[in-house]
């Protein structure tokens, strides 16, 4: 997958529309995040924080959540790709959480991550994000 392929770009819409509704008022830091399920659905999600800091959960996670929610993330059924905005003009990459919570939804089959910032834009694979990741497969007994 590729930053200008026409799904990427409605995810980024997608991710700007989420971003727009942030709940930052103690960091006033805004994410967007869209994600992309195997049955090329997208699920997005912003940023919310807490009066209690350390409640705040990412907007990575909460488009993860999202697409869970609706039946679209399973065991069997991965994510393809993540879009993430912010209003920065430089790349925001996401938390080490979000890269385990992704990981957990992609494992082997690895997710195209994309960032976009300003003008910016960078495409990882999860796997350069999160090398040797802790996952299912670790706790299987195969
Ligand atoms: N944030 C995200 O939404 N995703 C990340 O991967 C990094 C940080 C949010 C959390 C908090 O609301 C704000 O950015 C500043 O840390």
């Amino acid at each position: 997958m590729k930053a200008s392929d026409a799904i990427v770009q409605q995810m980024r819409v997608a991710a700007e529309a989420a971003m727009k509704n942030a709940y930052c008022r103690y960091s006033d830091f805004r994410v967007g995040t869209a994600v992309l399920s195997a049955d090329d659905k997208i699920f997005a999600g912003c940023n919310v924080e807490n009066a209690s800091y350390g409640l705040t959960m990412c907007a990575e996670r909460n488009a993860i959540f999202q697409a869970v929610a609706a039946g679209a993330l399973t065991k069997d059924r991965k994510v393809k790709a993540v879009v993430i905005v912010t209003p920065a003009p430089k790349l925001t990459p996401p938390c080490g959480a979000c890269r385990q919570v992704i990981y957990e939804f992609c494992e082997e089959a690895d997710a195209d991550i994309f960032i976009f910032g300003g003008n910016n834009v960078g495409a990882f694979k999860l796997s350069a994000l999160l090398p040797e990741a802790f996952g299912p497969k670790d706790l299987s007994e195969e």
